[in-house]
């Protein structure tokens, strides 16, 4: 039991996916046991990249207060905005600024522990030097956020292995959603992409896509990847694939159902949503208005 506060979001860009649960998810529930006061969130204003919504004006508020003391050359080192960047021409400022915004999320709750997967810890380091930056300026008011890395590294698309598993992805086979049907999971697996060797080795350079596979099994059984190559030696690719969209299935069996349940009471949801969002925004305000004091705004 700890008096810090934990903090995490996740987009509502599509059903979360392996790498989510992996990545971030599965912490998420660890982490209940662990500490009192907890806040995960669903970023809306990051997915749909406006500047305002009436239910979180704290989230934009802070996030212009942030900006103003962030540089454009520190925004520009992030790779999340080298990578993006390059696939598009016409890229809006909300694409650039959103690593601040995510820094209000975090510092609105001043929260202490930030459960996430390691495609955010550049973000978090963002976070970090925002808050000192504040509190060199305007006095002492947010606590430096650490994030925390869950089991896996990061989950790679089943297609591709260069690229992370996204909800965004919009090759269908790539990501391994929480609630596929087991028919589904298998498909995806059977089809994920392996190379032209038949044994299950772990060696994210040579074998990348084979890895990300050990990597997926490791991560849900709990298992080291020398573990999980010494128990399938015996395996070639075709049967590995089988034997993890196994585990896979039965792993989120539970998860599937709980999903489908709850979904057949949307007014539940929301009432939980209410709640939550009432309790946040206190947090969220009291904050808020400490920082503008102390800016004198
Ligand atoms: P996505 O990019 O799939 O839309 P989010 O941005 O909503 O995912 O991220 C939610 C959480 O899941 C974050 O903590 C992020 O670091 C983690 N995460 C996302 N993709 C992966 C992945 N492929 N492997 C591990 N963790 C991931
Ligand atoms: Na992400």
């Amino acid at each position: 039991p700890n008096e810090d506060r934990v903090f995490s979001g996740i987009q509502p860009t599509g059903v979360p996916h392996i790498g989510n649960y992996l990545g971030a998810i599965q912490n998420w529930v660890k982490l209940q046991d662990q500490y009192k006061d907890i806040i995960y969130c669903v970023v809306d204003l990051h997915s749909i990249t406006v500047p305002q919504d009436p239910k979180v004006p704290q989230h934009a508020e802070l996030g212009w207060i942030l900006m103003c003391l962030c540089t454009m050359s520190r925004l520009k080192l992030l790779p999340q905005w080298k990578e993006k960047s390059k696939t598009s021409q016409h890229v809006g400022v909300g694409l650039f600024n959103y690593p601040v915004l995510q820094a209000a999320d975090i510092l609105l709750y001043k929260s202490a522990v930030v459960p996430v997967g390691d495609d955010q810890v550049k973000h978090l380091e963002l976070a970090r030097d925002l808050a000192r930056l504040f509190n060199n300026k305007y006095g002492e008011i947010f606590p430096e956020p650490q994030h925390m890395l869950g089991s896996s590294h990061r989950i790679k698309s089943l297609r591709d292995p260069a690229v992370k598993m996204s909800k965004s992805d919009l090759s269908k086979l790539g990501h391994v959603d929480i609630t596929d049907t087991p028919e589904n999971i298998r498909e995806k697996f059977k089809k994920s992409k392996s190379d032209f060797t038949s044994n299950i080795t772990y060696d994210p350079v040579e074998r990348p896509a084979i890895s990300n596979l050990v990597d997926i099994y490791a991560g849900i059984t709990g298992l080291s990847t020398e573990q999980v190559c010494e128990d399938c030696k015996n395996h070639d690719t075709l049967n590995f694939k089988l034997a993890l969209a196994d585990i896979v299935i039965e792993t989120f069996k539970p998860v599937r159902e709980e999903v489908n349940r709850l979904l057949e009471d949307k007014g539940h949801i929301d009432k939980v949503l209410y709640k939550g969002y009432e309790k946040a925004s206190e947090i969220a305000e009291q904050t808020l208005q400490e920082t503008k004091k102390a800016i004198g705004v």
